[in-house]
């Protein structure tokens, strides 16, 4: 049986999957329509859509060992971005904040002695070191390209490769 004082942390990570799969949905929608970002678009999309499975898996393990899961009420995204290098710089920062989230309640698992959901989180830590990289990934090709159209064209190219490879792995 989850503890209130655990409860209340995995409800907060609820939302904070929700409003990360809000914020790279906006971005999607933003990329969809500046021309030739369709390898982003679908990045961000599937993006979205991993981040939705996160809030999932966290709203069943709280219902499971019940605890009861609350859906969140969400904050508008950012719906516009200056480039596409200001959309990868969000994603990282945003990446970084989940993973600082997610090391919190592991020290609360652990300050509750809750090894069941410790368990659990370790998901999430591996999760998040592979998102982490990802994006720091992604940033780094951006910064070396700067303006340069055909890089620009390439990193998109790559990107849609990248989000395919991972969704049939994903199916495999
Ligand atoms: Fe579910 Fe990207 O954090």
């Amino acid at each position: 049986m989850l503890s209130k004082i655990m409860t209340d942390a995995l409800n907060k990570q609820v939302l904070m999957e929700a409003e990360s799969s809000q914020a790279y949905l906006a971005m999607a929608s933003w990329a969809e329509v500046q021309p030739g970002l369709d390898g982003v678009t679908q990045f961000f999309y599937k993006h979205s859509d991993e981040e939705r499975a996160h809030m999932l898996k966290l709203i069943h393990y709280i219902n499971e060992r019940g605890g009861n899961a609350v859906i969140p009420a969400l904050k508008q995204p950012t719906l516009k971005f200056k480039s596409l290098h200001d959309a990868f710089a969000e994603l990282l920062k945003h990446e970084i904040k989940v993973s600082e989230s997610i090391n919190d309640l592991v020290d609360v698992a652990l300050k509750q002695k809750d090894f069941a959901t410790h368990n659990f989180l370790q998901w999430y830590v591996a999760e998040q070191i592979e998102e982490e990289r990802l994006a720091r990934v992604l940033n780094d090709k951006l910064q070396m390209i700067g303006n340069d159209k055909s890089g620009l064209y390439l990193f998109d190219r790559d990107i849609m490769q990248i989000t395919t490879a991972n969704q049939n792995e994903a199916e495999a």
